[in-house]
């Protein structure tokens, strides 16, 4: 795989599958008929296994800049980070749909910004859609990406972007007026062309009146089990992201403490130098004619005196 002889590992490979790509008009037509699984994916080896796992579609989200970059909140992330992001898992999604998500101060300032910036995604980033986040405030934003040809997503409910002003993570669309706001921004989304709509973080009677209440699929998270279809940062589902884990999020394995497992095994391996063992090595050479003189004895660096004081740890 990395080398000569690579057999890539991994006693459960499969054979690469090509199946059609998950389109925006098939997304469309599956609300109301078969749930929508979308996930987050950040790079190549990740897209593909998600991919090969059944995920219809892939979304490069801005919590890359909690979960790949370690940030508090979703707001330093870039465009160019997205797309990035977004090529890798693209060159990894045989079949599932990618989707790009556009960062804080992206789309915000003007529809022709927007535009700007979905155009980029698109050309720098090889999406197949983008999402924003926002109500009635952002559809003039939406009417003219999608007049440009651009598959575009909704956000709605807990929307990270605006973090500080909802004053934390929280469930959002609590209460008749928030709740009738939040129907009311679904249809305006809808109006404006959307193909589907997030709704994060909402009660899930609420998601399920706003997904009878527009005429595209939603994808719940957090909002209960009528959506039209769910999405879950991949870390959650695979149970590596170890900061946080939000109540919707639920572990579908513990790759997290594989991989600390995992990694104790191989520094244990490397340490007692039963790591690597023949079947990792290439075929020796052989005796040489000439043996190869042993290296002359080096000075010491540094001189034993000169060690600094933190350098000693017993
Ligand atoms: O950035 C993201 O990962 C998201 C999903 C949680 C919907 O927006």
């Amino acid at each position: 795989m990395y080398g000569p002889q690579g057999n890539g590992g991994g006693s459960a490979r499969r054979p690469a599958q090509r199946s059609a790509k998950v389109t925006v008009p098939e997304i469309r037509s599956r609300k109301g008929i078969s749930p929508i699984a979308m996930v987050t994916a950040y790079d190549f080896t990740m897209a593909r296994l998600l991919d090969e796992g059944g995920a219809d579609m892939l979304l490069v989200g801005d919590s890359l800049g909690m979960v790949v970059q370690g940030h508090n909140t979703t707001l330093p992330v870039t465009v160019e980070e997205i797309c990035y992001h977004g090529r890798a898992v693209a060159r990894g999604a045989r079949r599932a749909h990618v989707v790009g998500d556009m960062p804080f101060m992206s789309f915000q300032l003007s529809p022709v910004h927007a535009l700007e910036n979905a155009g980029r995604m698109m050309k720098e980033g090889s999406f197949e859609s983008i999402k924003l986040e926002g109500g009635a405030e952002i559809a003039e934003h939406v009417r003219r990406i999608v007049a440009a040809g651009i598959p575009v997503m909704g956000h709605l409910g807990l929307t990270p972007q605006s973090v500080h002003a909802m004053g934390g993570f929280k469930v959002q669309g609590k209460g008749d007026e928030a709740a009738e706001r939040l129907i009311a921004d679904a249809r305006t989304l809808d109006e404006a062309g959307v193909y589907a709509i997030v709704l994060e973080a909402i009660p899930p009677d609420l998601a399920q009146e706003v997904t009878a209440a527009v005429s595209v699929p939603t994808i719940g998270i957090g909002a209960g089990a009528g959506c039209d279809g769910q999405v879950l940062v991949c870390y959650d589902l695979l149970g590596m992201f170890r900061e946080l884990t939000p109540k919707f999020a639920k572990r579908f394995a513990e790759v997290g403490d594989q991989i600390v497992e995992a990694t104790r095994a191989y520094v244990d391996e490397v340490q007692s130098r039963t790591f690597p063992a023949a079947e990792h090595s290439f075929k020796p050479n052989g005796p040489r004619r000439a043996p190869v003189a042993a290296a002359p004895a080096k000075p010491e660096f540094p001189p034993a005196d000169e060690i600094p004081a933190h350098w000693q740890t017993h």
